[in-house]
C-alpha cells in the first residue's frame, strides 16, 4: 500500500514536472530510440551519450538522411555543436568518424569475420563539442532515399536538403539549439559546408524555424574554386622539392600561371613533364608510401582521364602509420573539381577500391550485423551495405566558386577557420593559401608560426572578419586522421574563439 501511495506520488510529481517542461516549450528531448545503449567491439564505458538514426527530410520519395550524434565529453549542455561533413561526393562521414576525429580508435580484428576493437581515441572531437556525423547526400553511406531519383543530385540540392536535416534534427534535439553551432568538413565538403551554411544564414533571414544559434565553420584541405585549386600544384610541387628550378622555370613561361586552362601545346608538354615526376606518389600525403591490398595488381584502364599518379601503385611492407586514406572523387592534380559530372572512382578505375587507401576497418565493422542493428540502420532491402564512397549517386558540381560563399558569409560576420595539412597534393595548401589572401580583406595576424605541445605545428595567417588561415606542418590531406592532437588543439582553440 505504502509503495502503491509512493508510486502514485511519483507519478503526480512526474505529471507536474512534465507540465513544467512543456510550460517552459522544451516539449520533446533527445529520442530515446536513438540512444546507443552498446556499441559493437567496445567494453568499456562510454563517455558521453551516443545517438544515431535518420531524419526523413521528404516523406513522400522516403529520403532518408543518417546521422550518428556524440555528445560533448566536456559539457554537453554549453559546448558547440557542430555538424561533420566528408567529401566526395559520395563519401560516408564515417570516414571522419572511424578514421580522424571520432570517439574510437578501431583496431582491425585479428581474423576476418570477427569485429574491429574499438579504444577510447583521447584526442576525439567529442572532448570539446557535442558532433554530428552526418550521410548525405541521400544515397551516401547508409543515408538513403526510396525513389532513385534522388540520387541524381548536386551541390545546391544537397545543401538545402541538409538544411532541412538540420531544421529536424533541432527539433528532435531541442535542448542543444542555444549551443553555439557550427558547419565543419573537408576535401570535398569545402563545398558542402559554406553552401549549407548558406541556406542556414538564408533561413535564419526568413526567421525560419527552429532558429539554429550558427556562429561559423571550418574547412579542411577543401575544394574551393576550379582555378585557384587548378593553380596551386606548380607551386606546391616545386616549393616541395619534387620538381627542378629548371623545369620550374621553363612551365612557368610556357604557361603564363595558367597551369589549370592550360592554352599552349609547349605549355601542355611542360605540364606533361611536370606529371612525369610526381608519377607515383601518394597524393594523399607525398610523404607517405602509397599503400593498396595486394590482390589489386594493377589496374587496367583506358580511362585517359585517370591522373597519371594512380596508374601505378608502389608495394610497401611498412606497417599502416595511418590509415591509407582518400576520399573520393577525382580532382586530382590539374584537373580538379569542374563545373558539371564530378566522375566517380569506380567510374575512373573500373573497381571499387580508392587508389592508395586501405577502408578495411571500417567496411568491416559498419558491414557487420550487430553494428548495424546497434546503429539503428535500415533493413538491407534499403541499404544494402555500407561503403567509404559510393558511385551510387550521380553528382553534378553546380554551384561554381566557393569564394563568393566565403565572402558573404565572413562579411556578415560568421567566424571561419580554412585548415590545411601541408603535404597534402590533392588540395595544396598554396591554393588555399591564395584565394583566402584573394578575398582582400586586411591581414590582422601577420604570417607567423602557431604552436601546440612546445613546438611549431603550423603556419597561420589571419584576416579581418574572422577569416583565419592556417597550415598544420606535416599533414597530408585529412589532418585529423595524420595530426590528432594538433587538430584537436586547432579546432578547441578555434571554437573557444581563442588566439592560434
Ligand atoms: C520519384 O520522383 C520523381 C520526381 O519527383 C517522380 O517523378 C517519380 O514519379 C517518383 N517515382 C516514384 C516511384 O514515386
Ligand atoms: C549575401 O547573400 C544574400 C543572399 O543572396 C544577399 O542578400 C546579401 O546581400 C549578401 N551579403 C553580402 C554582404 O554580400
Ligand atoms: C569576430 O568574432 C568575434 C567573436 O564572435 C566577434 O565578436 C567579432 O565581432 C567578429 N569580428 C568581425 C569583424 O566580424
Amino acid at each position: 500500500m505504502a509503495m502503491r501511495t509512493s508510486l502514485i506520488v511519483c507519478r503526480v510529481v512526474l505529471i507536474s514536472l512534465a507540465c513544467l517542461i512543456m510550460r517552459l516549450g522544451l516539449t520533446q528531448s533527445a529520442p530515446e530510440n536513438a540512444l546507443i545503449s552498446q556499441i559493437p567491439g567496445f567494453t568499456g564505458t562510454l563517455p558521453s551519450k551516443h545517438y544515431s538514426g535518420y531524419v526523413t527530410i521528404d516523406q513522400t520519395h522516403g529520403k532518408n538522411l543518417f546521422y550518428y550524434f556524440v555528445e560533448s565529453e566536456g559539457k554537453p549542455t554549453e559546448d558547440p555543436v557542430v555538424l561533420w561533413l566528408n567529401g566526395g561526393p559520395g563519401c560516408s562521414s564515417f570516414d571522419g568518424f572511424v578514421y580522424e576525429h571520432g570517439p574510437f580508435n578501431f583496431k582491425a580484428a585479428k581474423s576476418d569475420g570477427s569485429l574491429p576493437q574499438l579504444h577510447l581515441n583521447p584526442y576525439s572531437w567529442s572532448k570539446v563539442s557535442n558532433i554530428i556525423y552526418l550521410d548525405s547526400p541521400a544515397g551516401v553511406g547508409y543515408s538513403y532515399s526510396k525513389n532513385r531519383s534522388d540520387y541524381r543530385t548536386g551541390d545546391l540540392k544537397t545543401a538545402l536538403d541538409s538544411h532541412i536535416f538540420l531544421l529536424k534534427w533541432f527539433e528532435l534535439y531541442p535542448e542543444f539549439l542555444s549551443n553555439p553551432f557550427f558547419i565543419a568538413g573537408e576535401s570535398y565538403a569545402g563545398v558542402y559546408v559554406p553552401t549549407l551554411a548558406f541556406e542556414v544564414v538564408k533561413g535564419l533571414d526568413a526567421g525560419r524555424k527552429p532558429l539554429i544559434n550558427f556562429k561559423g565553420y571550418l574547412v579542411g584541405n577543401g575544394v574551393t574554386d576550379d582555378e585557384f585549386d587548378g593553380n596551386a600544384l606548380v607551386p606546391f610541387v616545386h616549393g616541395m622539392g619534387l620538381i627542378s628550378d629548371d623545369l620550374f622555370q621553363e612551365v612557368t613561361t610556357e604557361c603564363k600561371g595558367n597551369y589549370y586552362n592550360p592554352l599552349s601545346e609547349n605549355c601542355q608538354n611542360k605540364l606533361a613533364k611536370v606529371d612525369e615526376d610526381i608519377d607515383g606518389l601518394n597524393i594523399y600525403d607525398i610523404l607517405e608510401p602509397c599503400y593498396h591490398k595486394p590482390a589489386i595488381q594493377e589496374i587496367t584502364t583506358s580511362e585517359s582521364k585517370l591522373p597519371s599518379s594512380f596508374r601505378k601503385l608502389g608495394e610497401t611492407e611498412r606497417p599502416l602509420a595511418v590509415r591509407t586514406r582518400m576520399f573520393g572523387r577525382a580532382w586530382p592534380l590539374r584537373a580538379p573539381v569542374r563545373d558539371g559530372i564530378v566522375p566517380t572512382w569506380p567510374e575512373l578505375l573500373n573497381s571499387g577500391n580508392v587508389p592508395c587507401t586501405n577502408d578495411e576497418v571500417a567496411t568491416a565493422w559498419l558491414n557487420d550485423a550487430t553494428v548495424r542493428k546497434a546503429l539503428h540502420v535500415v533493413e538491407e532491402s534499403l541499404v544494402a551495405s555500407w561503403e567509404l564512397c559510393t558511385s551510387r549517386i550521380t553528382y553534378y558540381h553546380d554551384a561554381g566558386s566557393m569564394i563568393p560563399y566565403h565572402k558573404n558569409l565572413t562579411s556578415r560576420g560568421y567566424r571561419a577557420l580554412i585548415f590545411s595539412g601541408d603535404h597534402d597534393m590533392c588540395v595544396p595548401y598554396t591554393g588555399s593559401e591564395a584565394w583566402t589572401r584573394s578575398v582582400g580583406y586586411a591581414i590582422v595576424d601577420e604570417w607567423r608560426p602557431w604552436i601546440s605541445d612546445e613546438q611549431v605545428a603550423g603556419y597561420t595567417q589571419g584576416y579581418d572578419h574572422n577569416l583565419t588561415f592556417v597550415t598544420v606542418k606535416g599533414s597530408g590531406h585529412t589532418v585529423p586522421e595524420y595530426k590528432p592532437r594538433e587538430a584537436l588543439d586547432l579546432y578547441s582553440r578555434f571554437l573557444a574563439e581563442q588566439k592560434l
